[in-house]
Formats: C-alpha cells, sequence, structure tokens
C-alpha cells in the first residue's frame, strides 16, 4: 500500500502479492500462506490475477485460454489492466479497507514483466497505465518466487496446465526470470525466494518474510491491532 492510500485511510489491511515464472509455486504458495494466516485468526483473503471477478474471469479464458487470439501487445495489456482494474476496485481495495489480508497470485510485476520486457512495451506508458489502472495501490510485500524455467514449465507441464504465454519459446521464460530478478534489485518491499526448494522450506521462508513486513506496518501504525495475530 502507498503512504497516500493508508494517510487517506482507503487501506488499512496487508497487501501482499506471489510473482515469479510458471510453476515457481505462486499458487501453492497463496494457499499456504492464506491458509497460516487463517489458522492465526487473521481475516484473510486469497485472490489471483487474472480472472478474480466475474469480468474478469471473462478476461483471463480471453488471455490465457483462447488459443485462437492473437492479440497485439498493447491489446493484450490493456485487457490485463482492465482485469486489474475491476479486481482492485471490487475485491482489493474494499478488503483492505476492512482491514484483511489480501493475499493476491500475480499483480503488477508480472504487467511489467511480461508486458514490458517479454512483448516488448514502453515500461513508462505500463507504469503508468498500471497506476491508473491500479489506483496507485501497491502490495506492502512481494514475494518473487525464482525457478529456472525449465524447472518451472516441468512442473507446470506435470500439473497439466501450460496455457497460451506459458507455450512461449524458453528464451521468453528465461528473459522474464531475468525481468524479475532485475525488478527485484531495485524494487522495494520485494522479497525473492529460491523457488526451487521444497514446498515446506519455501513455506516458512514466505512466513518469516510476511511476519518481518507485518511488523514494520505495525510499526508504523500503533493505534492499529496486530497483523501478526
Ligand atoms: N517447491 C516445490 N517443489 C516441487 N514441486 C512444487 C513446488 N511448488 C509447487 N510445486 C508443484 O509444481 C506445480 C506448479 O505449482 P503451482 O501451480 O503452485 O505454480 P504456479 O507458480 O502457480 O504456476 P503457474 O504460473 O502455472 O500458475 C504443482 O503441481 C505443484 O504441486
Ligand atoms: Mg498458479
Amino acid at each position: 500500500m502507498t503512504a497516500a492510500d493508508t494517510a487517506a485511510g482507503t487501506a488499512r489491511g496487508m497487501f501482499i502479492a506471489f510473482e515469479g515464472g510458471e510453476g515457481a509455486g505462486k499458487s501453492t504458495q497463496a494457499v499456504r500462506l492464506t491458509e497460516q494466516l487463517r489458522s492465526r485468526g487473521l481475516v484473510a483473503h486469497l485472490t489471483r490475477e487474472p480472472g478474480a471477478t466475474p469480468a474478469g474471469a471473462e478476461l483471463r479464458k480471453l488471455l490465457l485460454d483462447r488459443e485462437w487470439l492473437v492479440t497485439p501487445p498493447v491489446a493484450e495489456a490493456l485487457l490485463f489492466l482492465a482485469d486489474r482494474n475491476v479486481h482492485v476496485e471490487q475485491v482489493i481495495s474494499p478488503r483492505l479497507a476492512d482491514g484483511q489480508v489480501v493475499v493476491c497470485d500475480r499483480y503488477s510485476l508480472s504487467t511489467f514483466v511480461y508486458q514490458g520486457l517479454g512483448r516488448g512495451l514502453d515500461l513508462e506508458f505500463l507504469s503508468a497505465a498500471n497506476w491508473w489502472a491500479s489506483n496507485g495501490l501497491q502490495p506492502d510485500l512481494t514475494i518473487l518466487l525464482d525457478i529456472d524455467p525449465q524447472v518451472g514449465l516441468v512442473r507446470a507441464a506435470q500439473a497439466g496446465r501450460l496455457n497460451r504465454i506459458d507455450r512461449e519459446p524458453v528464451e521468453f521464460h528465461q528473459r522474464i526470470r531475468q525481468g524479475f530478478l532485475d525488478l527485484a534489485d531495485t524494487g522495494r518491499g520485494l522479497v525473492v525466494i529460491d523457488a526451487a526448494q521444497d514446498v515446506d522450506t519455501v513455506a516458512a521462508q514466505v512466513l518469516h518474510a510476511v511476519d518481518r513486513a507485518a511488523a514494520d506496518i505495525v510499526c508504523a501504525r500503533p493505534a492499529e491491532p496486530g497483523l501478526t495475530g
């Protein structure tokens, strides 16, 4: 969340995003974290991009499942951003305002990396468009699950799910991985975890990162009820 959000009182919960390439374990870890937070008595909402709203579900089908779709990169970016706008407005912001923890499987970094570095769109354009689509809402913590795409794509294929973007050549996915890592070098509030480790080890590191970020938020907002449960 941004300082402006906090000052305006529009966001009081905690917003955690998982990012990374295909098969890195984002969905697995997002579920694990949400369950862990709920077991501490917190109200945690698990969501994802694209496709978390009725409109978003239609956009997801269009973006990921339609083999016939030949999307010019700008159109692809705008469809993802349309999904984000509905998602932020209808799902994420209301829950943060209610003090909930929102765990999101992919968010803005995926736009910068896939549509910017992957498709070659201008990063300044994407940044401005993303700000507009997301109402400037940024995660309190972004967890980047880093994995060699050769490993991640095998995992995703074994799970029986390779979508339109997964089927891009491996060089595309290598560029995506490097793009995430480069952003991690510059980005604040971003923690990189080695996703080649076993599920329990990754989950423990995720929880540690969340506890550290939550402690920072509690320090910054002493009047708020504890996020760490
Ligand atoms: N740390 C891990 N070690 C081995 N296998 C894993 C690990 N984490 C997840 N998996 C398995 O790899 C597959 C992909 O995991 P998951 O769906 O969580 O990845 P994802 O990052 O959400 O992928 P996608 O980008 O395709 O949505 C699943 O079958 C999952 O059980
Ligand atoms: Mg997933």
